[in-house]
């Protein structure tokens, strides 16, 4: 048997513009962990997205708010130590680039150089605009996000679908060229009407990913604890649950507990 390591080729920013360019859809899931990373990278997924949803889905926060920018770093370092493959893109955490641009490069050079990823996403158009071309003048690849953008909750007030009416339409679309403008490399669109998703893919030329926005964007993304079925409270339309690990993970944990309690587990072939 060969000893030789396996050789990957890495998805790049570039890869995934390249992708948009001969009409290759992108796929991306989010990973907070090494061993989801793993399985995640070793599925061939273009880009791992180490998201602030890991408030909701790691720690049992209500909303992506209360992640912290060192939480984010280490959920991050865990998963480039798995992503073979995959680009690796981080979310930057709400409070930690949004007033002050220099805070804003602070929080990106600190993912960059302490996790290893290879680039940070962002959440927001024109109001945070200087700090994203900061980021972008170090050299750090940034990834746009706008639509339901989830670190702004609570002047949403509701998650329900975003830029159903013409003047926040409208806003988005300017948002997308702003973003495609100031030399960000993809944006995601989260949770808005699918005629509005295709429009903005098709008016710019660096890769859309959508959540919630249909099919005719440049690649999809999902919450991999949410299409594994792991989470079952969560039930959006945009949703497409691919397993039913809830039940089934309850079930096997449950066979453990009884084999446990009637002395079945361990076995004479499992013990020593
Ligand atoms: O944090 C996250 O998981 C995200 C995706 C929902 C796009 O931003």
């Amino acid at each position: 048997m060969s000893t030789a390591k396996k050789e990957y080729k890495r998805v790049t920013v570039k890869s995934l513009v390249d992708m948009k360019k001969r009409g290759e859809k992108i796929s991306m899931l989010t990973s907070y962990d090494y061993s989801m990373a793993k399985i995640v990278d070793g599925a061939n997924v273009d880009a791992i997205l180490v998201g602030d949803s890991a408030s909701n889905v790691m720690a049992g926060h209500e909303t992506t708010l209360p992640i912290t920018l060192d939480q984010m770093i280490y959920h991050a370092t865990s998963v480039v130590r798995a992503a073979k493959r995959a680009l690796v893109v981080v979310d930057i955490p709400f409070g930690s680039y949004q007033g002050d641009s220099k805070e804003a490069l602070r929080s990106a050079i600190r993912i960059m150089k302490e996790s290893g990823a290879h680039a940070v996403k962002v959440e927001g158009g024109e109001e945070i605009k200087i700090s994203i071309g900061r980021i972008l003048e170090a050299g750090i690849p940034v990834m746009g996000h706008l639509g339901l953008t989830p670190q702004s909750i609570y002047k949403f007030g509701t998650y329900t679908v975003r830029a159903k009416e013409e003047e926040e339409a409208e806003k988005l679309k300017a948002d997308a060229k702003l973003l495609e403008q100031l030399g960000c490399f993809a944006i995601v669109l989260e949770k808005i009407p699918a005629t509005l998703a295709k429009e903005v893919a098709e008016s710019v030329s660096i890769p859309v990913i959508g959540i919630g926005a249909g099919n005719h964007v440049d690649g999809q993304v999902l919450v991999v604890h949410d299409m594994l079925g792991m989470t079952h409270e969560f039930h959006p339309r945009f949703l497409r649950r691919y397993l039913n690990l809830y039940d089934e993970m309850s079930n096997a944990i449950s066979q453990y507990v009884e084999d446990v309690k009637s002395q079945d587990f361990p076995s004479e072939e499992e013990s020593y």
